[in-house]
C-alpha cells in the first residue's frame, strides 16, 4: 500500500507521521516544492522508526511526480494555510490554482488513486477536483468532518469534565466557521444523550467553540493547526487501506442526498477500500435540515468564485 502525501508542511508531515505510527502502509510519499523540504522531513521522520517501531518507508522528492506512481491514497495538502483573522474561503484564489495542478499531476501517474482533500476552502477544493478529474465520486473525498467531529467531542468531553473516550458526536455541514453543524441532539456519553447532562446554553456554547476550532487555534499559533487534521487524515487513509469501513462525516459531492445537489459538504459516509462506499442519510429535525441547508447555500457561493 502506496500514499502520497502532498505538501510538506505541518499538516502534511503530520499526517506523513501519523500514517507511519499506525504502521499500516508499507510507503508514504512526501512530495514538496520546496527543495529539499519534503526529503528532509522524510528523512528526519525515518530517524524515528526504531524509537516510535514502525516499517513504513517514508521518502521524500521536490516536485517529481513520477515517484507517487501507483499510489493507492492521495493526500493533498498543499497551499497556504490561514492567517490569525483570516476566514477559510479567502484562501480560494491562491490555492484553487495549487488544487488544480496537484490533482492533474496525481492522477498522470497514479490512474486508479482514491484522493483526500485538505487544502482550503476545502470544500470547494473537493468540488474543484471532482470538476477537474471527472472522476467517479467516490474517489475524491474532502477531509472537514472527521477533524471537526474530533474537535466536538474534545469539547464534549470538556464540558461533561469526563474523558474524550466516553464520548461519541458528529458534526456535518461546510468546513467553515459558520457553515458548521454540531450535531449536539444526537452527541452521547457512553450511549446517553449528552442532553441529558448539559444545559441548552452549555451545549450551545460547545456547538460554537466547535466552529471556531480552527479559528482559535490559528489565533494561537499565528498558522491554522497540524496535529488534529493530520490524525483526521490518517484515520480516514487507514479506512481505506484496511477497508475498515468506518463512518466519518466527509465532503462528498451530493446527488439528490440531503436534498442537496451539485455540491461537496460533510454528512456522513462510510469509507473503505472504494473511497466513499456509501452516503449515510440520517434523520435530521426542521431546525438541521434548516442550518445544513443555510450552510450550503454559503458552500455554493464560494463555489461559485472559481468561475
Ligand atoms: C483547520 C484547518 C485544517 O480546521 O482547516 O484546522
Amino acid at each position: 500500500m502506496k500514499i502520497t502525501v502532498v505538501g510538506a508542511g505541518a499538516v502534511g508531515a503530520s499526517c506523513a507521521e501519523y500514517i507511519a505510527i499506525k504502521d499500516f502502509a508499507s510507503e508514504v510519499v512526501l512530495l514538496d516544492i520546496k527543495e529539499g523540504f519534503a526529503e528532509g522531513k522524510a528523512m528526519d521522520l525515518m530517524q524515528t522508526a526504531t524509537l516510535n517501531g514502525f516499517d513504513t518507508t517514508i521518502t521524500g522528492t521536490t516536485g517529481d511526480y513520477s515517484k507517487t506512481k501507483d499510489s493507492q491514497v492521495a493526500v493533498i495538502t498543499s497551499g497556504i494555510p490561514r492567517k490569525p483573522g483570516m476566514t477559510r474561503e479567502e484562501l480560494i484564489g491562491i490555492n484553487a490554482g495549487i488544487v488544480k495542478d496537484v490533482a492533474s499531476e496525481l492522477i498522470k501517474h497514479s490512474p486508479e488513486v482514491t484522493i483526500i482533500v485538505v487544502s482550503n476552502p476545502m470544500d470547494t477544493m473537493t468540488y474543484l477536483a471532482h470538476k477537474e478529474l471527472g472522476l467517479p465520486k467516490h474517489r475524491i473525498i474532502g477531509m472537514g468532518g472527521a477533524l471537526d467531529s474530533a474537535r466536538f467531542k474534545y469539547r464534549l468531553s470538556e464540558a461533561l469534565g469526563c474523558p474524550s473516550s466516553d464520548v461519541d458526536g458528529m458534526v456535518i455541514g461546510g468546513h467553515s466557521d459558520t457553515g458548521m453543524l454540531p450535531l449536539t441532539r444526537l452527541a452521547t456519553r457512553n450511549s446517553v444523550r449528552v442532553t441529558e447532562f448539559l444545559s441548552e446554553d452549555r451545549l450551545a456554547q460547545v456547538a460554537e467553540d466547535t466552529k471556531v476550532g480552527g479559528a482559535t487555534l490559528t489565533k494561537l499559533l499565528g498558522t491554522s493547526a497540524w496535529y488534529a487534521p493530520g490524525a483526521a487524515v490518517s484515520s480516514l487513509v487507514q479506512s481505506i487501506a484496511c477497508d475498515q469501513k468506518k463512518m466519518f462525516p466527509c465532503s462528498t459531492l451530493l446527488d439528490g442526498e440531503y436534498g442537496l445537489k451539485d455540491l461537496c459538504i460533510g454528512v456522513p459516509v462510510i469509507i473503505g477500500k472504494n473511497g466513499i462506499e456509501k452516503v449515510v442519510e440520517i434523520e435530521l429535525n426542521e431546525q438541521e435540515k434548516a442550518k445544513l441547508k443555510e450552510s450550503a447555500e454559503a458552500v455554493k457561493k464560494t463555489n461559485g468564485l472559481l468561475e
